[in-house]
């Protein structure tokens, strides 16, 4: 039986102080039937991290450098943000491949993450392009079969499907859809492993469809972007996730 997980990726918003404040509210989120994770910026982990170590909601950071300590200014290594209390880190977000982040450094900060005891949520998702193309299920399995080449089966590591023409438009997949291609995705993973992943949905997560996505088999938790930065909109996904 996997778990279901509700994750906040924060994105570049708030400031430190209204992210601890953010925190605050969480604190006393009923988050005993599902795992909770948030995803401050790298500024506010300490912070955050503070407020959020009397609860059981764990702390993710967005992305990691694919290297260790040495000089490379402006990077955030792994070891940094395992020492802050993350638990988690995201890789392959469509925002950070936009900006550059192609397969094969995806490929490398999973590897670093498994290296300083991250358990990575790797994302996947087609663009607007590719959703149209008909070659939709081919570049998503591209894109998880290269993850999956990095990936240490051994240990915990999850899959976030988030269609990119799904994020921040209010737009989403629908729940069928959705099923469909995360069963397709699921049936891409190593064999031993495949019923133990947890793969998630993400794009315009918000409490009023949260339900339909994880009724579905094979959806195992959400990657919520705009709607985990209000406390109550993210405590009543949280709260409908752990109705399903
Ligand atoms: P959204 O973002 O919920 O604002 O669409 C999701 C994400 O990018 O993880």
């Amino acid at each position: 039986m996997r778990r279901k997980v509700v994750a906040g990726n924060w994105k570049m918003n708030t400031t430190v102080s209204e992210g601890e404040k953010l925190a605050e509210r969480l604190v006393d989120a009923d988050v005993s039937a599902v795992d909770v994770i948030v995803a401050p910026p790298f500024t506010h982990l300490d912070r955050v991290g503070s407020v959020l170590e009397k609860t059981d909601i764990a702390l993710a950071a967005q992305t990691l450098s694919v290297d260790t300590f040495g000089a490379h200014t402006g990077e955030v290594a792994g070891e940094m943000l395992a020492d802050l209390g993350c638990s988690y880190v995201i890789v392959g977000h469509s925002e950070s491949r936009g900006r550059g982040e192609n397969d094969e450094i995806v490929a490398q900060k999973i590897e670093r993450a498994f290296e300083t005891g991250l358990t990575p949520i790797i994302c996947i998702g087609e663009d607007e392009e590719v959703y149209n193309s008909g070659e939709r299920l081919d570049f998503l399995k591209g894109q998880v079969r290269s993850a999956l080449g990095a990936v240490d089966s051994s240990k915990a590591f999850m899959f976030a499907y988030e269609p990119i023409w799904a994020i921040g438009t209010g737009k989403t997949a629908s729940a069928d859809d959705a099923q469909s291609v995360i069963g397709e995705i699921r049936g891409e993973l190593p064999k031993e492993v495949a019923d133990d992943i947890r793969i998630l949905y993400g794009g315009s997560v918000k409490a009023e469809n949260v339900e339909g996505f994880l009724s579905k088999d094979d959806v195992d938790g959400v990657l919520v972007g705009g709607a985990s930065l209000k406390a109550d909109s993210f405590k009543a996904i949280i709260d409908g996730a752990s109705h399903v």
